[in-house]
């Protein structure tokens, strides 16, 4: 058929003036600007959600998808301005150019400290913390901290947390982190200033395995003022419970590196990581003052998100992230640091989820009664309304090799953890796919599921 001429022009104008209208304009009023670097769906979904869900100045304080509002600039992009990480003189000239022009960076604060394998990324969680109604003075729990992305998030946000790791390790990194927030800056300077005495100090103490100072389930936060004193004796300094976690991480972290690489010595690492981490604080500490907001109150303890000390419906948002079924030995990525902190490994194997059962049919089997208690006891800490958001992935491979059946006829972990949360009177709210990029041979993608409590 014939399309006539005038027709035509029309079809043509109509398609131009498709073609120059803007996604993001369509999306999002003129006033917001969205952050550099926002190129997943899910985070465009998420951020839709914020524009929506939050007010300006929610915005301009929490808000984890927008650099500015009305030309303002939000808190999110002046926490993840400027240079990340303080790289060493060695560096290779391409890291360099690099981090000169990635300006813009997510592993702002102390997240970036430690590393941890499935780690949650902070933004989505501030994020996610936004989409799910919270708010500052709320409580959020993850039940399965690791190295504590939710609680710190939380705490910088201005809402209050509770987290929970089997790991006392994990307990104890998360504490640091969350103290590095507000650690007393002086003492930390000393230590570096007396280096040789407190690598000395921290390497006997390790190797005697004396484990970190503080009861584990200590609270933080919780007005204390800071001791910001200058103390010339570097023995002086591991008095502060904060500063001596914070010292005694960093410390770990440097072992693990020298374990890993024999790139510098151990000595040369710690000092090197000690520097990062004085760096990681400092600035941290100059923005949040800067900005005067109050940081929400963490409490962060080892515990079994099966049956957790919390009473019931007293939590208003949970999220997190279980083992994705048994992929990783958390156990055996952190024996070193166990040990040192006197921890029986067999008997912490037992309260591991993902770890137990002979053959990987029994291991999968366990492995969802788990997380069925897991979600049954979510449910009865959450308060009605309140949203259970879960991240989680299937490694479609191993499950097909379990069952004899095809790698695209496995039924994602998530589908199955839908189907406990609601028979513990979780319902789906939503579902949202990530892309994950980096380990595409075993997983390509995993999901954000939303789950509320009726
Ligand atoms: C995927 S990691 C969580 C990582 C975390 N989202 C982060 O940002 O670092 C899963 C965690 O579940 C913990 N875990 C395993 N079994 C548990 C249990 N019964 N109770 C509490 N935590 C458990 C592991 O120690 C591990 O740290």
């Amino acid at each position: 058929m014939h399309t006539s001429k005038a027709a035509k022009k029309a079809e043509d104008l109509s398609l131009g003036s498709i073609l120059s209208d803007n996604l993001k304009d369509a999306l999002f009023p003129p006033h917001l600007v969205l952050v550099p670097q926002l190129n997943e769906v899910y985070e465009l979904e998420l951020a839709y959600y914020e524009a929506k869900i939050l007010s300006d100045e929610e915005i301009l304080r929490n808000g984890a998808y927008f650099a500015s509002v009305d030309g303002k600039p939000t808190r999110h992009f002046l926490i993840c301005q400027g240079e990340p990480l303080k790289l060493a003189e060695h560096s290779s000239s391409r890291l360099k150019s690099f981090f000169k022009t990635n300006q813009f960076k997510t592993g702002y604060g102390t997240h970036g400290l430690f590393p941890y394998r499935g780690k949650f990324h902070p933004q989505m969680i501030k994020g996610l913390i936004n989409v799910m109604g919270l708010k500052p003075g709320m409580t959020v729990l993850d039940p399965m901290m690791g190295s504590g992305t939710v609680p710190l998030e939380a705490t910088l946000m201005g809402m209050n947390s509770i987290g929970i790791d089997s790991s006392p390790f994990c307990a104890f990194m998360a504490r640091a982190k969350i103290e590095g927030l507000k650690v007393p800056l002086n003492p930390i300077k000393t230590a570096m200033d007396h280096f040789d005495s407190t690598f000395k100090y921290l390497n006997t103490r390790v190797n005697r395995m004396e484990g970190p100072l503080r009861d584990k389930q200590a609270s933080l936060f919780d007005g204390k003022p800071q001791d910001s004193r200058v103390q010339s004796n570097p023995a002086e300094v591991f008095r502060q419970p904060e500063v001596d976690d914070y010292l005694l991480l960093a410390f770990l972290d440097a072992k693990g590196y020298a374990e890993r690489s024999n790139r510098k010595s151990f000595p040369d690492q710690f000092k090197a990581i000690l520097e990062r981490y004085y760096f990681v604080a400092e600035k941290i500490q100059k923005v949040m003052n800067g900005l005067q907001e109050q940081l929400g109150n963490a409490r962060v303890m080892t515990g079994d998100a099966r049956s957790m000390d919390i009473p019931s419906q007293t939590i208003d948002g949970i999220i997190f992230s279980p083992p994705y079924s048994f992929a990783i030995d958390y156990l055996k990525n952190d024996e070193h640091h166990l040990k040192f902190m006197g921890v029986d490994i067999d008997e912490l194997r037992e309260s591991m989820i993902g770890l137990r059962g002979r053959t990987l049919r029994q291991k999968y089997e366990i492995y969802l009664e788990d997380m069925t208690k897991v979600l049954s006891d979510c449910s009865r800490v959450l308060k009605s309304g309140g949203i259970c958001s879960i991240l989680v992935g299937t490694n479609n491979n191993q499950l097909s090799s379990i069952f004899q059946i095809e790698p695209e006829e496995v039924i994602g972990i998530h589908e199955t953890l839908i189907e406990a949360g609601r028979r513990h009177g979780l319902e789906l709210v939503r579902k949202i796919e990530r892309q994950i990029t980096g380990m595409a041979n075993t997983m390509r993608s995993e999901f954000i599921v939303m789950l509320q409590k009726g």
